[in-house]
């Protein structure tokens, strides 16, 4: 399929008719911010009920890392289709889930021997290392950061604190959750330091939180995104990562990296904590793991998750179909994937780059392989944040063809599958040229 093709005005009326009977029937807590109705995909294509088809910079939220329906991934899962679909790994055991977690044992970003807790979803990959962190340490503090995103069941949703409106009406939160400012180098004072940059963050950490308001004796994990995702595709300094390993290990806190959607070859390295030269404790993957098929996986150090028959478990984590995918997907990854998300992400943030001289909205561009944010701005002096013309962006590019998504308040995201083309690169930043025109006053 050739994307985009755009054939009927949007929505066309299957979308408009299939909207209207979710309407009635769908939980209105769903964030859709444009009418796109998914037929069918193939690679970074994808066709609506009416015939339209896009280019997918959105890949259903960062997950289908091999595109649409890759072929290797459909067979790996018809094959496990035919045999079995479902046995409880948590009662019983199966060759898929124990490839698996031998596959994370080679995988995961540090020496060592690891064990691998299998769940359905990034929130319970979350669940699974907090509970961790607190039984193994027999402490109880957990130290986030703010602008994060880690979930929504009660757990991860206390760690999480990305928008208001996710915590709001769902209080009092988990106890012992405290957050320091995540650094992020294009906000903070102008002419800021990469040091400074760094000490903004952990100097509250170390000197307000761990100080004031709980010991570093009571806490158990320090949990944090490589690469903030919803909070809008903030990069930290490199130094961020290198000093906060120093003061987790220093007090004995387990450093949880969330990989759910930094994770799976989408920086251009397995993990996105390898771009920073630090080894974790416990990573969190979810998302693209799987293509698309539901799947969360929490790995730790085989020391840390030294836990009881039923300290733990659930009754579909680690289903035979989402194994038999996350094989395939891996298997993929390593052989092609994650190289051409590394040189087709350079090669997208470089186009989106070149646009800057021609948009006075785009105030930064970055981010590293194939999750790019572009942060849009009223003023590139005063970084005033341009929260309403993301969200036309947004609509404008779906009007032209492109499906991306907002993150953080302003920034543009870009997280398409690892598929992508630098023909299709070249496209998407076409599109969002086009739309940055016509939004331009006349
Ligand atoms: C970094 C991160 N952690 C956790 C989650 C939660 O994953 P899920 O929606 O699968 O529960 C997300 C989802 O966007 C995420 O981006």
């Amino acid at each position: 399929m050739d994307a985009p093709q755009l054939k009927t005005s949007l929505p066309g009326p299957r979308a408009k008719a299939l909207i209207e009977r979710d309407g009635a029937v769908v939980s209105p807590s769903y964030t859709r911010s444009y009418p796109f109705v998914m037929a069918r995909g193939a690679g970074v294509a994808v066709e609506d009920v009416d015939g339209n088809v896009f280019l997918d910079c959105a890949a259903g939220i960062a997950v289908n890392s091999t595109g649409h329906s890759h072929p290797d991934v459909v067979a790996a899962i018809v094959d496990q289709a035919g045999k079995f679909l479902h046995m409880s790994g948590t009662d019983f055991y199966y060759e898929p889930q124990v490839r698996l977690a031998e596959e994370m044992n080679a995988i995961a970003p540090w020496q060592g021997q690891k064990r691998s807790f299998f769940s359905n979803s990034g929130t319970e990959a979350i669940e699974a290392a907090i509970k961790l962190a607190r039984y193994q340490t027999k402490r109880y503090g957990i130290i986030g950061f703010l602008g994060s995103f880690h979930g929504r069941t009660l757990g991860s949703l206390s760690v999480t604190s990305s928008k208001a409106i996710q915590r709001r009406g769902f209080g009092p939160p988990l106890g012992g959750v405290y957050h320091a400012p995540f650094p992020d180098p294009y906000r903070g004072p102008a002419g800021q330091s990469e040091e400074e940059c760094v000490a903004r963050s952990l100097d509250f950490l170390e000197d307000q939180i761990l100080v004031h308001l709980v010991s570093p004796d009571e806490v158990a994990a320090v949990v944090v995104e490589p690469i903030q995702g919803e909070g809008g595709y903030v990069v930290p300094p490199v130094s961020f990562f290198q000093r906060l390993r120093e003061i987790t290990s220093r007090h004995g806190i387990l450093l949880v990296i969330d990989e759910v959607q930094s994770g799976m070859g989408r920086t251009g390295k397995m993990f996105g904590i390898e771009h920073f030269g630090v080894e974790p404790d416990v990573v969190a993957v979810a998302k693209g793991i799987a293509s698309g098929l539901p799947l969360g996986v929490t790995t730790a150090r085989a020391e840390v998750m030294a836990w009881p028959p039923g300290a733990h478990a659930n009754t579909f984590g680690g289903n035979p179909l989402s194994c038999a995918a996350a094989l395939a997907t891996i298997k993929l990854l390593k052989e092609s994937l994650m190289a051409n998300a590394a040189e087709v992400g350079e090669h997208l943030m470089e186009g989106l780059r070149g646009l800057r001289g021609k948009h006075a909205l785009i105030g930064d561009v970055r981010g590293k392989g194939l999750m790019i944010g572009v942060e849009l701005v009223r003023d590139r002096l005063t970084k005033e944040r341009a929260a309403k013309e993301r969200d036309r962006l947004v609509d404008e590019c779906f009007n032209r063809g492109l499906l991306v998504l907002g993150a953080g308040r302003n920034t543009l995201r870009l997280c398409p599958p690892l598929v992508l083309t630098k023909e299709q690169a070249d496209t998407a930043v076409r599109i969002i040229d086009e739309s940055l025109a016509a939004m331009r006053p006349s």
